[in-house]
């Protein structure tokens, strides 16, 4: 069922999504790279990448994938679960969290690094990769533990893009983003 396959990849990426964008909320300060450039005279990073960003958004996503497991080991909600999922218990660990966490921040700040070497600017639009640097470094990264059906790399692949314009078209009208993409 297409809507069950939906709900199991949605349950799957969720601390990725919530790494990837709690720094737009809660970064900021001393960028990563220190300000430093590469050996192509170019930001190594860039200002948009900081340590408070990526140090919040890996212990956000992290926590919010713990608190994603802990809710789904309450008896009451494995029979909603179940019926609604195709799922009554997480089908990973802990580690899963932590490693999408750290893989869609891995994945954007690798990102980060081509852009610098291309001579894009710091927040300008690259799409695709904007849409999926994140999304690729955490399915890699929690796949050493867990490895998601096709079908559901499959439905990222497509939902990911089409969220990622969403969510940042809020994060603009709310002001925490300078463009609406
Ligand atoms: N951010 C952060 N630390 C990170 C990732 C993001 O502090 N590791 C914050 C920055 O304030 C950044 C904002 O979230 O400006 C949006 O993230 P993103 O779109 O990835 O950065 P850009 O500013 O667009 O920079 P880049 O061109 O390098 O992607
Ligand atoms: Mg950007």
């Amino acid at each position: 069922m297409v809507i069950q396959t939906i709900l199991q990849a949605l349950s799957f990426i969720f601390p990725a999504y919530v790494a990837n964008a709690s720094p737009v909320v809660l970064g900021g300060g001393t960028p990563m790279d220190g300000g430093k450039n590469f050996v192509d005279g170019k930001r190594i990073l860039g200002d948009g990448k900081t340590i408070r960003g990526t140090v919040l958004g890996f212990l956000v996503g992290s926590f919010a994938g713990f608190i994603q497991i802990f809710v789904w080991e309450q008896p009451m909600i494995q029979s909603l679960s179940q019926k609604t999922i195709g799922w009554a218990h997480s089908p990973w660990g802990w580690e899963v969290p932590v490693f999408l966490s750290l893989g869609a921040l891995l994945g954007d700040i690798f990102a980060s690094f081509l852009k610098r070497r291309i001579g894009y600017k710091r927040g300008m639009p690259t799409p695709g990769l904007d849409q999926l640097d994140f999304l690729v470094g955490a399915i890699l990264l929690a796949s050493i533990f867990w490895f998601p059906p096709f079908r559901i790399i499959i439905t990222l692949l497509v939902l990911t893009p089409l969220l990622h314009l969403g969510l940042n078209m809020v994060a603009y009208r709310l002001g925490f983003k300078s463009e609406p993409y």
